[in-house]
């Protein structure tokens, strides 16, 4: 099957997708991106993407940002394009082509693409669980970029290389302050007792979409939540932990370092979540029909 990207609008078959080289995005990495899970052809909560790309536009001073019903109108068109039933979807939008040295201000003309691909969850990950380590990547909460999903994505990139070295298949980034603070890719969640312990965005990690519904839905079934700087030593005493994003929702991890959680296995609340999640997943997409 043919594949395709919108690229400012338009569609464009896979191999013909061009970037100019004086595109800032890849001369600087001036510019953002959003993954979104796609289920039954419905991208899955797109204004809290669409929200977080604002939110990061508005942080890099972007002057101009495409409309949300132009992005969403790229973002239709290229699942039907590309016959993505159940998969991803990548928006980038960078802010255009300008020289150096001319106020940002000036440049109003960004360039945006959507691709979007079929991909199948595989199940044994949250039957099973993934297993973590720590890694020497820190995160500086008080970048001005903490918190921004730009594509100066290198940190995450060096820290999935190096837990995957490690043999783990997810890397543990600490703050400069030696703080818990996110997965290469994801949001950490720990869980003691009916305590859900997160750290909290002061701590620099992304404002996750998931993360965002995770602390919705813990407060509805009646947990404590505490968003708050966390030890790293606070991942040995706790029952259980997992991950969230948006490709995979909330998974468990059942090991951290050396330490693994009870019988290695993914932990009750971790495991609500996860259902309540698969309830949500299915109530966004009919209510998106
Ligand atoms: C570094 C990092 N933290 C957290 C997340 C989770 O964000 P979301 O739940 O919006 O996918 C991601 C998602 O890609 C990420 O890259």
């Amino acid at each position: 099957m043919r594949s395709y990207f919108v690229m400012n609008g338009e569609l464009v078959p896979h191999e013909q997708g061009r970037l100019s080289v004086l595109d800032r995005g890849g001369s600087y990495g001036d510019g953002l991106f959003e993954t979104l899970r796609v289920e039954e052809g419905v991208p899955l909560f797109v204004d809290d993407h669409f929200a977080r790309l604002e939110e990061g536009a508005n942080v890099l001073r972007f002057s101009k940002v495409p409309s949300r019903s132009e992005l969403m109108k790229g973002m239709k068109r290229i699942i039907q394009a590309n016959q993505v039933n159940q998969g991803y979807l990548r928006l980038t939008l960078t802010r255009g082509q300008g020289g150096f040295g001319q106020l940002l201000s000036h440049l109003s003309k960004p360039t945006w693409w959507v691709m979007a691909q079929e991909h199948v969850l595989d199940q044994k990950r949250y039957r099973e669980g993934i297993s973590a380590t720590f890694v020497s990547i820190q995160k500086n909460p008080r970048s001005p970029l903490s918190g921004v999903k730009s594509l100066n994505y290198l940190e995450s990139i060096l820290a999935r290389e190096e837990a995957l070295e490690k043999g783990r298949e997810e890397g543990l980034m600490l703050t400069t302050e030696g703080k818990l603070c996110e997965g290469a890719s994801a949001n950490l969640f720990l869980v003691r007792g009916e305590r859900l312990i997160t750290p909290s965005l002061n701590q620099g990690p992304l404002p996750g979409t998931v993360r965002k519904w995770v602390l919705r839905q813990a407060q509805e079934l009646g947990m404590v939540v505490e968003e708050r700087e966390v030890e790293p030593e606070e991942c040995y005493q706790v029952d259980e932990s997992f991950f969230t994003n948006s490709t995979w929702g909330p998974f468990p991890c059942v090991r951290i370092g050396e330490h693994t959680f009870a019988d290695g296995q993914p932990g009750i609340v971790t495991r609500r979540m996860m259902d309540a999640w698969i309830k949500a997943v299915k109530q966004e997409v009919r209510s998106n029909f």
